[in-house]
């Protein structure tokens, strides 16, 4: 049973959720295992680039260059983004951000973001894990392009069916850029929500379901605790509804 099935805190107050971690953390894995558990979209920025980047726009035009070299697209371009994508109306009752915010100045645009939409984030859950694990994971991963489900040669197999693509930014030598990136742009943001008392820490070794229980625990402890949670009703399609119903 899920967290929100337990508590039934997440059928009235919404969360507005972040995960953290290095490349191939389980961010995308464990963001869709808690976004169906509690019915909420989970908005992963690196599958918007990647979109952005099939169809063609300028946008993914800009971004291809830049991710398979292992580097963050610049700020402002995500944060505009982010902006857009949280305008809409499914995110209402929640949702979880896979891969932004990335940098300082992103985590506080995101705060302003939320802040306009009277809201503001329930918790940062970072996923930790060590980085010859993270290289395994990176490198073995495959995706089917049909359905967007994540598999792992080794841990996770693929079914015969699958149509599988291996990620440019996957090879060894560009996971390893992504990891420097991640050391140096985005770790700071650990003291940055740890500050807020909004970060949790979960170890991201073991299986799937394993990872997915622990993070499920602490995701019950945000809606059930201190945490500030969004409401629904704050989460407005336009971005205008203003004021917290979720004020203790
Ligand atoms: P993005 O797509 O966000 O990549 P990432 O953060 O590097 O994360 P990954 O997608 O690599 O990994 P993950 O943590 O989701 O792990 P997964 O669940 O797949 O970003 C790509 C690029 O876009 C960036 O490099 C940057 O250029 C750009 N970008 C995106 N957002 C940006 C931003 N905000 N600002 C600037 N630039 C931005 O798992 C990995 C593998 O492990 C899979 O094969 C999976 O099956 C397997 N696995 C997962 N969990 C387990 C487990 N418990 N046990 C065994 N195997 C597991």
């Amino acid at each position: 049973m899920s967290p929100a099935g337990k508590n039934g805190a997440f059928e009235e107050r919404s969360l507005a959720l972040v995960l953290l971690g290095a490349p191939a953390s389980g961010k995308g894995t464990q963001g869709q295992r808690l976004a169906d558990a509690l019915k909420i979209p989970k908005i992963s920025t690196g599958d918007m680039l990647r979109a952005a980047r099939d169809a063609g726009s300028e946008l993914g035009k800009l971004a291809d260059g830049i991710m398979t070299a292992g580097k963050l697209v610049p700020d402002d371009l995500m944060i505009r983004l982010v902006d857009e994508r949280l305008s809409l109306p499914d995110v209402r009752h929640g949702f979880i951000l896979d891969g932004f915010p990335r940098t300082l100045p992103q985590a506080r645009a995101l705060d302003e973001l939320l802040d306009r939409r009277g809201s503001e984030l329930s918790g940062a859950i970072c996923i930790d894990l060590p980085r010859e694990l993270l290289l395994e994971r990176a490198t073995l991963r495959r995706t089917d392009v049909r359905t967007g489900q994540i598999y792992h040669l080794k841990y996770n197999p693929p079914p015969d069916s699958a149509e599988l693509v291996h990620r440019d930014d996957d090879r060894e030598e560009t996971v390893r850029k992504r990891l420097d990136a991640y050391d140096t742009m985005t770790a700071p943001l650990l003291p940055y929500y740890e500050g807020k008392k909004l970060l949790r820490r979960v170890d991201g070794a073991g299986t799937p379901a394993e990872v997915g229980a622990r993070i499920e625990r602490v995701v019950a402890q945000l809606a059930g605790g201190s945490a500030p949670l969004v409401s629904a009703a704050a989460q407005s399609p336009a971005g205008t509804a203003g004021g917290r119903a979720d004020e203790d």
